[in-house]
């Protein structure tokens, strides 16, 4: 048991503050007719590839290795597409080649994907030329598309997310398994990539190592045409834990353990706005023995987060929380030291990883939403630079990414300007890097890696 089974069953929660779940669902009657038909639905994930995940995460805990998570924002039926999953998965695997060769240490892959649905909102409400609306809340809640038949909550979208959810995994399991992750095509993930991207050559040349070293060490027996850790990459799925009647539906007893499990996502995570210690979100998360992740942003006291790890990990098992700083690149070096000190100083056990997202959005003066590449690199290597300061490990990114060619984060190399966004701005929430900026952020960030490692081995 990794959490805390106190007094708790997977439907507690019901009865905590809760925010950003929905209230105004017209008939809840027909809520609780999906919910409890999805208790009978299958699982998308198994207790025991989640306690290899919180394994693994167990090694980032102690410095060994390295996590990568990323994804849409907000995953949308309009975007769901075999393309689409296939080019984020491939922009994932490509930055986990470039993170593994900085970071010289094993990369947890983590989507943000097969159940990124629900977003909190800022404000319940939007207006438009003085006509308000309720918010859109994610196409598992409701419909982008401003009228007010749109905005209203409709439960049957919770079973089209669900059935979008196990499509997309299915789809990634085939790919992960079924030879297309296999190190041997580090070559042609590139050759599928958007023509003229500037990442190209970089990334052609270190595929091009790679491909020497397997070559080499096929040549001496090392390693044989079917060596599976070659053929075949781990990959694990991740989400906000925010609607948590679907959370609930999916949460299921392990018969291997008899203990709670998640079955909606390997990992899922406590958002900014929903990590009261008090609330329904921390009271659901307490008792699912999956990893959860917590954001962490200027608000956090340390005193808080010391009362949510002794609610969320009250044995300090290390792989079972990851801190997600996204303070914002100007903020990061004045408010993390402070969270590390309180942590260290108590020896809990967590994950620290980066989220340079959520921190760094702006408006820009047409109107769109954006966040500059310039910014999202900033904060990553001042979390690196706080974090060896601070002597923990620097142990992930978070990313909000896609492998299409979009236009919703400015500059990086291909320098995507104001003008520019209007031209693919699909996202259905936050502004995400594109292919090419996802890439170029993982060269960068190697660099940083491996810059450190070389000093340390001089
Ligand atoms: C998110 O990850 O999409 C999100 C809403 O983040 P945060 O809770 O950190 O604002
Ligand atoms: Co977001």
């Amino acid at each position: 048991m990794v959490g805390n089974s106190q007094n708790w069953s997977p439907d507690t929660w019901r009865s905590k503050p809760k925010k950003h779940i929905p209230e105004d669902y017209p008939d809840p009657a027909a809520l609780d007719a999906v919910e409890e038909e999805l208790t009978s639905y299958p699982p998308l994930v198994f207790a025991g590839e989640i306690r290899t995940l919180r394994a693994h995460l167990a090694e980032v805990t102690g410095g060994r290795a390295f996590l990568l998570q990323g994804g849409d924002c907000a995953e949308s039926f309009k975007e769901f597409h075999p393309d689409n999953i296939r080019d984020t998965f491939r922009v994932l695997l490509q930055m986990a080649v470039a993170l593994t060769y900085g970071a010289a240490m094993p990369v947890i892959k983590v989507g943000r994907m097969a159940g990124q649905f629900g977003k909190p909102r800022s404000s319940p409400t939007e207006t438009i030329d003085g006509v308000t609306l309720p918010s859109y809340r994610g196409d598992n809640i409701n419909a982008m598309a401003f009228t007010p038949e749109d905005r209203i909550p409709d439960p049957q979208r919770l079973l089209k997310a669900y059935g979008q959810s196990a499509a997309t995994l299915n789809l990634i399991r085939a790919f992960a398994k079924g030879g297309y992750a296999d190190l041997r095509n580090v070559h042609r993930w590139n050759l599928e990539f958007v023509k003229d991207n500037p990442q190209s050559e970089q990334y052609g040349a270190l595929a091009d190592k790679i491909s020497d070293v397997i070559a080499f060490l096929e040549a001496t027996g090392i390693i044989s045409q079917d060596s599976r850790p070659l053929n075949e990459v781990e990959f694990y799925t991740s989400h906000e834990a925010l609607l948590l009647g679907y959370e609930q539906a999916m949460t299921r007893v392990d018969s291997t353990t008899g203990q709670y499990y998640d079955t909606s996502a390997h990992l899922v995570w406590i958002g900014d706005r929903t990590r009261q210690p008090d609330g329904a979100h921390v009271e659901f998360a307490r008792g699912i023995n999956n990893p959860v992740g917590i954001k962490c942003g200027p608000s956090l006291e340390p005193s808080e987060l010391m009362q949510l790890l002794d609610i969320l990990n009250p044995e300090n098992v290390p792989g079972r929380i990851v801190l997600v700083a996204r303070f914002g690149a100007d903020k990061v070096a004045g408010g993390l030291p402070r969270l590390i000190r309180q942590v260290e100083a108590e020896g809990r056990k967590v994950v620290w990883s980066s989220d340079p997202m959520h921190g760094n959005t702006i408006k820009a003066e047409n109107g769109y939403k954006t966040r500059p590449f310039d910014s999202v690199l900033k904060e990553v290597e001042t979390f690196f630079d706080v974090c060896r300061a601070e002597n923990v490990h620097p142990g992930g990114v978070h990313f909000e990414m896609t492998g299409q060619d979009v236009t919703e984060c400015l500059g990086g190399a291909q320098a995507i300007s104001v003008k520019d966004l209007s031209s693919r701005y699909h996202t259905h929430c936050d502004p995400r890097l594109n292919a090419t900026q996802s890439l170029e952020l993982a060269f960068r960030l190697a660099e940083n890696l491996r810059g450190v490692r070389s000093k340390k081995a001089a």
